[in-house]
């Protein structure tokens, strides 16, 4: 088969390794002597790696400002930070936490550049197009999940009835460093791995089977769905002392913001997106609900449309095999054995129902209407949908 037209973003210089964190002074002197520096909630702090760090920045002559986020950033927060450091004359932006904290200094560094609010820029929400000039900005993940490391978006969300969860976007939105260091992970609680671990094996495969696929993303996907599967369990289980695992499992959180940038995402995605508008529910969480019945429903849909020799139909079977470790060539047996798979993850790793956070069956009309197909293999009808969360209610 001939290889179709594809384009393939930038990724950012990516440093990954375990004890990298601490050459982060160096990388910051190639940007500047003044950086704003964004964290979580307390993590960071508690670990006593922020002491160090602050420590390491001032016997390297680096002035910093310092900011926190706790949960996910709205866009009133990101115009709040801006105006309280706009006159400070910062060189760079650097982020250290999970993806929400990743998400938040992305954003500060495209919205230094401008004068209004981010409410403007944001997808479907303002009116205006960013001209994509941004302070330089370093993505230190401590999770293994968004990819937002890896990706040129940063979400924002007002959570309510008329709650939004959308995108700040632009290509060079990607950030200018990603540093990954596993030790940064070992410390991240069970139930934060699995949700966001599941978060990353849903990009994977989302982009893997998106239309806008390539054999640039297609590569990496699988690559990226191959270090999940066996390690997604023991980082959970074993996570606080396995530095293999958590690398397999940073790795593949950064292959999956470089597969979703470049190939989109799928349904559960499109979920994601209304749900977390809806109710305060992790988004990894929303994702690894999902991605199970989601996985069931897309096959039985594209089962219905073509037939077993669906090109998609194939590669959900070549996952399935991989997955599972079968070299079987039956592409419905193989479906059926990464549906399974999922499933069992989604048992062990106790992922939650969404009911736990007040989602209710009275609510799917609502979340149905705001939730788009985005790039899905396939255009779901309502009743799919309906069926899609009923399993997680
Ligand atoms: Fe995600």
């Amino acid at each position: 088969m001939v290889i179709s037209d594809f384009s393939f973003a930038r990724t950012p210089r990516i440093y990954f390794a375990p004890g990298k964190f601490n050459e982060l002074d160096k990388i910051l002197n190639n940007f500047g002597k003044t950086v704003l520096l964004v964290t979580g909630a307390n993590s960071l702090k508690t670990s006593g790696r922020l002491d160090v760090l602050l420590k390491t920045l001032k016997q390297n002559s680096i002035n910093y400002f310092t900011c926190s986020v706790a949960g996910e950033p709205s866009p009133e927060f990101i115009d709040s930070i801006v105006a309280d450091f706009r006159n400070k004359k910062i060189d760079v932006v650097l982020a250290i936490g999970g993806g929400s904290v990743v998400d938040t200094g992305k954003a500060i560094s495209a919205m230094f550049t401008q004068k209004d609010s981010v409410l403007e820029y944001l997808e479907g929400v303002g009116t205006k197009i960013h001209n994509g000039i941004k302070l330089p900005f370093i993505a230190v993940p401590t999770t293994s999940g968004t990819g937002s490391e890896a990706t040129k978006n940063a979400v924002l969300s007002r959570i309510g009835i008329d709650g939004f969860k959308k995108s700040l976007r632009h290509d060079n939105f990607v950030p200018d460093v990603a540093l990954i260091d596993p030790e940064l992970m070992l410390s991240c609680p069970p139930d934060i791995t699995a949700a966001c671990g599941m978060d990353a094996f849903t990009q994977l495969l989302e982009s893997y089977i998106s239309p806008q696929s390539s054999p640039m993303t297609d590569a990496l996907a699988y690559i990226g769905i191959k270090y999940i599967k066996d390690s997604i369990i023991p980082a959970c289980n074993e996570g606080a002392d396995n530095i293999q695992v958590r690398a397999d499992m940073a790795f593949a959180s950064l292959i999956s913001g470089i597969t979703l940038a470049n190939a989109g995402l799928g349904i559960v995605h499109g979920f994601a997106s209304s749900i977390g508008g809806f109710f305060d529910i992790p988004h990894g969480v929303i994702c690894g609900s999902l991605i199970g019945k989601a996985t069931k429903t897309n096959i039985e849909c594209l089962k219905n449309e073509n037939s077993w020799d669906n090109l998609v139909l194939k590669k959900y079977a070549a996952i399935g095999r991989l997955v599972s470790n079968n070299n079987s060539q039956d592409v419905e047996y193989c479906c059926r054995l990464l549906v399974e798979k999922i499933n069992e993850w989604i048992e062990q790793l106790k992922i939650p129902l969404l009911n736990k956070y007040n989602m209710k069956k009275t609510d799917i009309d609502k979340i149905i209407s705001k939730t788009g197909n985005k790039n899905n293999p396939v255009e779901l009808d309502i009743n799919s949908k309906r069926r899609i969360l009923l399993d997680r209610i």
